[in-house]
């Protein structure tokens, strides 16, 4: 049976990317998260996002009216009645998703996957917080903005039933996305590749190599890379750069070269941490 209501926990930079795209593609999406402030926040993004789409002639008026009457906004799971389907995307911490896959357990139906968008952790070891679900247990992992990119890395844990698989599939080529899978290695394939260059960013422009614009302007015109490493990291959240770093660091038999940059550090300690801050790497106060 296709999905009809979503719940999609934590709602910062992906889980509001992740509900607008359900929403768009005629799925319910409630979204949940702890910060009442992160939640105004997500509603205010899914209405302009919607507004813009209408301007730019992407969207009729009627379907953007549509969209938005299916987003919903609430602070606890039990808040979440009537799912079918959970994705979590909250902070990437692996304690923190744990705690959230025992109450996701507790709260929803026992038929209702439980997905993860975590960008590094374990998806074996998530499932493990919930021994009586771990066949229910997912990883499906967005990129970001959500509602651009195409790609949704699909990544079993040992015990993800084919049924779990199959369905994740669907799902997200039903958000009108590409479903591709990998193995559940820390980072698995995305980030495995991209995180080591983001950090040989940082390290080059600690040795005193180039400045950050030079950086990203030498791996744009050189690399003809959309977007600089740095940039990239800002847009990303330093943050969940450094979290993911650490994910990699202590997953991959503690190898020291996901270790993170001493300037990513200092920057995520200091409060900076990118776009959702308005300033990293960057500045972007003024826009
Ligand atoms: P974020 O920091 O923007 O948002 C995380 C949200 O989780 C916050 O709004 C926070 O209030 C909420 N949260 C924390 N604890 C919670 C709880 N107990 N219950 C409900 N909500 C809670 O982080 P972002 O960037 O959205 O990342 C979320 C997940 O997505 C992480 O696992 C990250 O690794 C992954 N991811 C991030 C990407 C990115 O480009 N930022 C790309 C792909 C995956």
């Amino acid at each position: 049976m296709p999905t009809k209501k979503i719940a999609v926990i934590g709602g910062g930079t992906m889980g509001s990317g992740i509900s607008l795209t359900a929403a768009t593609n005629g799925i319910h999406a409630v979204v949940v998260d702890v910060n009442e402030v992160q939640l105004s926040k997500a509603k205010m993004y899914h209405e302009k996002q919607c507004a813009r789409a209408v301007l730019k002639e992407r969207m009729t008026q009627e379907e953007s009216d549509v969209a938005v009457s299916k987003l919903s906004y609430v602070s606890s799971m039990q808040e979440a009645e009537g799912v079918d389907w959970a994705i979590e995307a909250a902070t990437e911490n692996v304690a923190i998703k744990k705690k959230l896959f025992i109450q996701m357990q507790d709260t929803f139906e026992d038929s209702v996957v439980l997905a993860t968008n975590t960008s590094s952790i374990s998806i074996t070891d998530l499932a493990s917080a919930v021994p009586e679900a771990e066949h229910r247990v997912i990883g499906m992992h967005f990129f970001n903005p959500v509602p651009v990119m195409k790609l949704v890395e699909v990544i079993k844990g040992k015990k993800t039933s084919e049924e779990t698989t199959a369905a994740t599939i669907a799902l997200s080529e039903s958000m009108g996305k590409i479903p591709v899978p990998a193995n559940d290695f820390a980072g698995f394939v995305s980030n495995r590749v991209l995180m080591p260059m983001i950090n040989e960013a940082f390290h080059a422009w600690s040795d005193g190599v180039a400045e950050p614009e030079d950086i990203d302007s030498i791996m744009k015109l050189g690399c003809a890379f959309p977007m600089g490493p740095l940039r990239l990291a800002d847009y990303i959240g330093l943050d969940v750069c450094r979290d993911i770093m650490m994910v990699m660091y202590e997953g991959l038999n503690q190898n020291e070269k996901y270790l993170p940059n001493e300037k990513l550090v200092a920057l995520v300690e200091a409060g900076n941490l990118g776009d959702k801050s308005g300033q990293g790497v960057f500045n972007y106060e003024k826009g």
